[in-house]
């Protein structure tokens, strides 16, 4: 299994949020569920997985949040960081290991890296001309200007990228900048020594890799990086800051500048790779993960992240010359709007995922965002929606078929799997479709098609619940009990599989049903919190075991005669009242934020 070498190992590599700021649910459907269902079903599959991630800690985001809030960036960081790990663990996401970017051990990793790039000739020093703020005497980096990007004209554009063509952008092309700080306009372009990485340098390497087979990847993210790569208009980028938060440069000269977040934060992958092996005794397994072609890395991104995914960290990676892996694979999603307006953090038009959680169950959520999930087109988020998909689909179809099955054997067959009578046409044919439902299933989930995966195994759910209404085991009982047993236990025998092809969308509930089902073991794995102390501080990690996990991603057999537990609703219906409720939230979070 996990040590045949040609079978694969997952690496599941999910973009780094801002230690600035909560995630939302656009965060949480772009980014942070989908890896987590890829790799429960990969991990369910029997092979190896590792799903790393962390905050990332450093750049203007966090410093200019900081400012805006009185404390230091290091408090930030801190009060953020606990929230990702607390919400992500109720949330179900099976991150090995969910670090961040301030330990020594990323501290390290990222020198290495750039000494590396340094000595093959992919980092060299020039002057630039940068922005300065006349009135707050500083250059301004990145978040701390903005203006009109050159490319597409939006008016808010920041100094490293535009929100709105997704672009990056180099600070001094902004038309009409603004300093962020002081608001005005008193701008003007000075000269700074930085160093620079030289995409331009790696772009033949590029184009070649993406012209090899990438038949696997979205449409949008292989057309973006390979345009890139061919257009010859690649060029050296600067990876230093004159600002005082952040990664120190490891040469000598330069102690008053540091690295630029998105250099540190991309080799966040590979740094959390070799954390998470060293805290599990085997400090040189992360080779495996890095250099063993059998081992694909799949990047769990929003498609503003696409152009460090698909463009640069592949250029870092080459540049390093050790031969580390390219990414496998890069599926970036598009963006999800709330109640048809695009999310704003900074004006409040935003769900939270702690606040969603303080009212709500996790995989109502994730079930919610996994069947609409924006995986080829911007999609919308409404409480409507939510009010229907949980009420009508998790509550009526899934959960209502699991409720009337188990009760009916909890009641009329001494709570025990019944024994069946001989199999009929219609009870095998539901049975075939069952088994045949894991290879449908799979098939979608290992092309990262999450949405379709669902929707498939939901299609089993309602072919078991015509079946039981076509039965009608409730009257069968009255007239021959013996068929009523065949029907009850062929429903079970389906319910016990779907609780398999649905436990990656749905963790929590499919645990509760496995022990319905009379299983004693864990379907769930062990997700929990650790602290870790370094040279650099305590902070707390997130961390997943799986490896006591039953279940395999394979038609289940349950015995007949075996012991069921009384069971209780899987979901909650809702009431229809939520969704005026959660619209005047949303809306007075929204003049709160204007006024
Ligand atoms: N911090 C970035 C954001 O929130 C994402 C960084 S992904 C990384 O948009 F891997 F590159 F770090
Ligand atoms: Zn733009």
């Amino acid at each position: 299994m996990s040590n045949d070498l040609t079978s694969p190992r997952y690496l599941v590599c999910v973009a780094w949020p801002y230690a600035s700021g909560d995630r939302h649910l656009g965060h949480v459907a772009g980014a942070y569920l989908p890896p987590d269902i890829f790799a429960r079903y990969q991990r369910l599959r029997g092979f190896d997985v590792l799903m790393v991630s962390g905050s990332d800690t450093h750049g203007t985001p966090v410093t200019v949040r900081a400012a805006q809030e009185g404390v230091t960036p290091a408090e930030i960081v801190d009060y953020y960081h606990r929230r990702f790990v607390q919400s992500f663990k109720d949330l179900g996401l099976s991150f090995d290991l969910f670090t961040h970017t301030d330990t020594e051990n990323h501290w390290n990793v990222t020198h290495e890296l750039f000494l590396n790039h340094l000595k093959n000739g992919y980092i060299y020093l020039d002057r630039q001309q940068q922005p300065y703020c006349l009135v707050d005497e500083r250059f301004l980096a990145d978040r701390y200007i903005e203006g009109t990007c050159p490319i597409c004209g939006y008016p808010e554009a920041r100094g490293d990228q535009c929100d709105n063509c997704g672009n990056t952008l180099d600070a001094v092309e902004l038309i009409d900048p603004r300093c962020k700080i002081c608001g005005q306009s008193q701008i003007e372009v000075r000269e700074t020594e930085h160093f620079f990485f030289d995409l331009g340098k790696a772009s033949p390497h590029l184009a070649k890799w993406l012209s090899e087979d990438k038949e696997h990847w979205r449409p949008n993210v292989i057309n973006y990086a390979r345009q890139q790569a061919e257009s010859g208009e690649l060029r050296g980028r600067a990876i230093t800051r004159d600002i005082d938060w952040g990664i120190s440069i490891p040469v000598e000269g330069y102690e008053d500048k540091v690295i630029y977040v998105w250099y540190d934060a991309v080799i966040g992958y590979l740094s959390a790779t070799r954390e998470v092996c060293a805290l599990k005794g085997e400090p040189e397994a992360w080779w495996d993960w890095w250099k063993d072609p059998a081992s694909l890395s799949y990047y769990f991104i929003g498609k503003d992240n696409t152009p460090f995914h698909a463009i640069i960290w592949p250029a870092m990676l080459i540049a390093d010359g050790r031969g580390l892996n390219l990414p496998y694979d890069v599926p970036a999603n598009e963006y999800l709007n709330i109640e048809d307006k695009k999310i704003s953090t900074s004006r409040r038009w935003t769900i939270d995922l702690p606040d969603f959680l303080s009212r709500y169950d996790p995989d109502p959520l994730r079930y919610a965002l996994t069947i609409n999930a924006p995986e080829t087109r911007d999609v919308n988020f409404t409480w409507e929606e939510f009010l229907r998909r949980n009420n009508d689909e998790l509550v009526a179809t899934w959960g209502n078929l699991v409720n009337r099955t188990l009760g009916f054997a909890y009641k009329r067959f001494e709570g025990r799997v019944p024994e069946p009578g001989e199999l009929g046409e219609v009870d095998r044919a539901l049975l075939a479709e069952s088994e045949a439902a894991f290879e449908r299933v799979g098939a979608e989930l290992d092309a990262v098609r999450l949405k379709l995966a669902l929707s498939k195994a939901m299609e089993l759910a309602h072919s078991a619940n015509r079946y039981l209404n076509e039965k009608a085991p409730w009257a069968q009982i009255k007239t021959d009990p013996a068929a009523a047993a065949t029907t009850i236990y062929v429903a079970l025998q389906v319910i016990d599989r779907l609780k398999v092809l649905l436990n990656p969308f749905l963790p929590f509930t499919t645990q509760q049903l496995h022990r319905y089902l009379g299983y004693e073991g864990d379907i769930f794995g062990n997700l929990y919190v650790e602290e870790v102390t370094d040279a650099r501080g305590t902070r707390p990690v997130l961390r997943y075991d799986g490896s006591q996990i039953e279940a395999r991603w394979e038609p289940t057999t349950l015995p007949p005669g075996q012991k069921l537990q009384k069971p209780a609703p899987l979901y909650k219906k809702l009431d229809p009242g939520i969704v005026e409720e959660e619209r005047e939230r949303l809306l007075a979070h929204l003049a709160r934020a204007q006024s």
